[in-house]
Order: C-alpha cells, then sequence, then structure tokens
C-alpha cells in the first residue's frame, strides 16, 4: 500500500497553504522521489498562492520550486541522477508538469524529473543547497533566451561586458557568477551594502541604483574601462528604461540584447536596434529537458565540484516547517534586501 506524507496543500486561489496529508507517488521512468529537507521560496510561489498566477491549472496544488534532500527512489529509467541514499539538489516544481501536485516542492516527498536532480556536494548543507535550483536555472535561461550558449568563454581580449540590473536578488547573484563564468566583464546594480559582496561573487564595478546618475556613472565607467556593452539582463522590475538608457550610450551600432526576467509589459520601453526577450526556457519539452540537463548537470554540478559557484545570496533560515510556509512567503512578499529565504522541512 502507498504511504502517505505531510503537504503544504494550497486548496484554492487566494490561498492560504494549509497542512494536510497526501499519498506518497511513486516515481514515473525518468523521475526522481526527494525526501526534502529544505525548501527555498522564490516570488513566483507568493504569486500561485494569492493570486493563482501564472496559472494553476489543479487544485489542491502544491507550489514551489527548490528543494534539497535525500534521493528516496528513482525512476527505472534514470540514468544520471544521484542514487537512492544521496543528498541532492533538486527542481521539485509543477510548472512543467501540467500542475500535478505530486511534483510540487512543498511536501516532506516530491518528484523531480531527473534533468534538474543532482548531487549535493558535502560541504553544503541542506539549507545551502536549497538555494540554487530556480534561480539558477532562470540566470542561466537569460543567456540562452538571447542567444548566448553556456559553454561560451569570452577572454578579456573579446571585451564583452554585461549590465546586470538587480544584482543582488537572487537570480542576480547567480546572473553575475554565470555572467563571470562566461567571460563577461559585469556591471552590476544593487544597494551599497551589497557591494562588496557582488564583487566577490565576480562583479567588475557595481552601481547604486538609487543614485540619479546612475546611467551616465556606468557609461563613464564602460567608456573608461574600454569594453563593449550591448548586452543586458533586467532582473528585477522597473529596470528596462534605465538599462536601454546605458544600453543607448554604450552600444555604438551594435545590435543590443535584454533578457528580461519579470513579466514584460505589452507596452515595454524599446530602443533602436535592440532585441528584448522574456526569459523562458524553451517550450518544446525535448528541448527543454536538454536545457535543464545543461544547467544542472552542466554548469551548477561543474561549477560546485570546482569551487566557481557558490550560493547566493546570504540565507535566512525561517522555522515551523510546512506550517511556517505561509509566513516565509509572507516575509518575501513585504520584501527582501540581498537574502534567500530558506524552510527546513
Ligand atoms: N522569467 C522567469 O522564469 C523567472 C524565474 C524566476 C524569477 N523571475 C523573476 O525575477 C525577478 C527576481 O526574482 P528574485 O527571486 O531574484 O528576486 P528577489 O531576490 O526577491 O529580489 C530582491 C532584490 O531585488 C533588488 N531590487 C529591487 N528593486 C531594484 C531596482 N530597482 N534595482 C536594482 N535592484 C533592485 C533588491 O536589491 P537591493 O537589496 O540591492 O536593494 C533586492 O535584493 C522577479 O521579478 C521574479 O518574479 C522570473
Amino acid at each position: 500500500m502507498a504511504g502517505k506524507h505531510l503537504a503544504a496543500i494550497l486548496p484554492q486561489k487566494g490561498g492560504p497553504l494549509s497542512v494536510g496529508e497526501r499519498t506518497t507517488p511513486e516515481p514515473g521512468p525518468n523521475e526522481v522521489l526527494i525526501e526534502v529537507k529544505a525548501v527555498a521560496l522564490n516570488p513566483v510561489d507568493y504569486y500561485q498562492r494569492d493570486v493563482g498566477m501564472p496559472p494553476v491549472p489543479i487544485y489542491p496544488a502544491i507550489i514551489g520550486a527548490d528543494t534539497s534532500g535525500i534521493v528516496a527512489k528513482v525512476g527505472s529509467k534514470v540514468y544520471t541522477a544521484p542514487a537512492p541514499g544521496s543528498r541532492v539538489i533538486a527542481l521539485a516544481s509543477s510548472f512543467y508538469q501540467n500542475g500535478s501536485p505530486d511534483h510540487g516542492a512543498f511536501q516532506k516527498y516530491a518528484l523531480a524529473q531527473s534533468e534538474g536532480v543532482i548531487a549535493l556536494p558535502d560541504s553544503l548543507s541542506f539549507e545551502e543547497g536549497a538555494v540554487f535550483p530556480l534561480a539558477v536555472m532562470t540566470a542561466l535561461t537569460a543567456w540562452t533566451t538571447i542567444g548566448i550558449p553556456l559553454d561560451t568563454k569570452y577572454t578579456p581580449q573579446d571585451k564583452h561586458a554585461v549590465l546586470i540590473w538587480g544584482g543582488a536578488s537572487s537570480v542576480g547573484t547567480f546572473a553575475i557568477q554565470s555572467a563571470k563564468s562566461l567571460g563577461f566583464t559585469v556591471y552590476a546594480t544593487a544597494s551599497p551594502k551589497h557591494h562588496e559582496y557582488l564583487k566577490k561573487l565576480g562583479a567588475h564595478a557595481v552601481f547604486d541604483y538609487k543614485e540619479s546618475d546612475i546611467v551616465s556613472q556606468i557609461v563613464d565607467a564602460v567608456n573608461k574601462d574600454g569594453v563593449n556593452l550591448h548586452t543586458a539582463h533586467c532582473v528585477v522590475n522597473g529596470s528596462l528604461q534605465p538599462t536601454l538608457d546605458v544600453l543607448k550610450e554604450t552600444k555604438g551600432d551594435a545590435v543590443a540584447k535584454v533578457a528580461h526576467s519579470p513579466v514584460l509589459a505589452a507596452d515595454h520601453p524599446t530602443l533602436d536596434k535592440t532585441e528584448i526577450k522574456f526569459n523562458f526556457p524553451p517550450m518544446d519539452p525535448v528541448a527543454r529537458d536538454n536545457h535543464m540537463f545543461q544547467c544542472f548537470h552542466g554548469w551548477l554540478q561543474d561549477g560546485l565540484k570546482s569551487g566557481s559557484v557558490v550560493p547566493s545570496p546570504s540565507i535566512q533560515v525561517e522555522g515551523g516547517g510546512l506550517v511556517g510556509l505561509n509566513p516565509a512567503l509572507d516575509k518575501l512578499k513585504a520584501g527582501v534586501s540581498g537574502t534567500k529565504i530558506v524552510v527546513p522541512i
């Protein structure tokens, strides 16, 4: 007989999450069943809880995406994920599974497709491991969205620069770490208290987005450094106009490319010879699975092994387990600064 486990269930649009029992599923051929030890929270989680967006196709739902834990079982055709008993980092989301509640993170046992499951290094805690999945995938997808392959290796002689607007956000910190690994000279924006930290992660220069002359500060630095800035990732809301203001001065006759992580409004600002694309993985499932494999089993796994990728930003642990998820989501919704909220389960 199938076992039962506890879950933070979203009964209907508007929430709140309510802890109850669910039947523990068996993994499908390409899936891994994870005993969840910690989850990290993302803005999409409170959007789904509170307003049902992005759409939640099945209620009661299990939301959440970021987990770390222990492999409980693997499917019959899983060749690449760690064996049962291993500590893992896993993207466990119902988003690409037609809303299947067996796949959401906010429960004690969750299913994940094997492309998004990799070993958690012994040197990292479960809380540290949970910060990676969605933020890493989003940061890496921004590159491929604007046509930059993840195996890109620019050299300093190439003089390629990138602007990351919102460097202290969870996605922004991995945008910086990945930009560095691709060989970009990285310009970022953040509150001054995060500047030194973001430089340690790989930013060449960081600017305070609350300064009225931030655009000219960035343009002057780029000109002085003699690099080519025609690539940007707008990580946070409201950052497209100032990003375009910078690119207007730095791109010359080149075609500029901008990845935009928040939903892109239909009447968003534009700039001549500048492609602005909403940051999203391929819609084709095979292409998406390959992309996910590259993100997790390629960039993240390699970076963790070599020590070039570290958990970021700083971690804020909230207690209460599954019951603690509602107040923890409320804290995220109220706004965080350079922190990732993690809840041990
Ligand atoms: N497209 C996708 O598939 C996808 C996936 C995941 C997330 N997202 C979206 O990506 C965005 C970032 O998510 P997240 O989880 O990384 O956010 P987060 O960590 O909650 O972002 C908080 C940070 O945003 C920074 N910030 C706020 N306004 C800013 C501004 N005007 N300029 C520069 N920095 C600013 C703050 O920086 P300071 O502390 O320096 O003030 C703060 O540290 C969200 O809109 C989310 O919905 C999209």
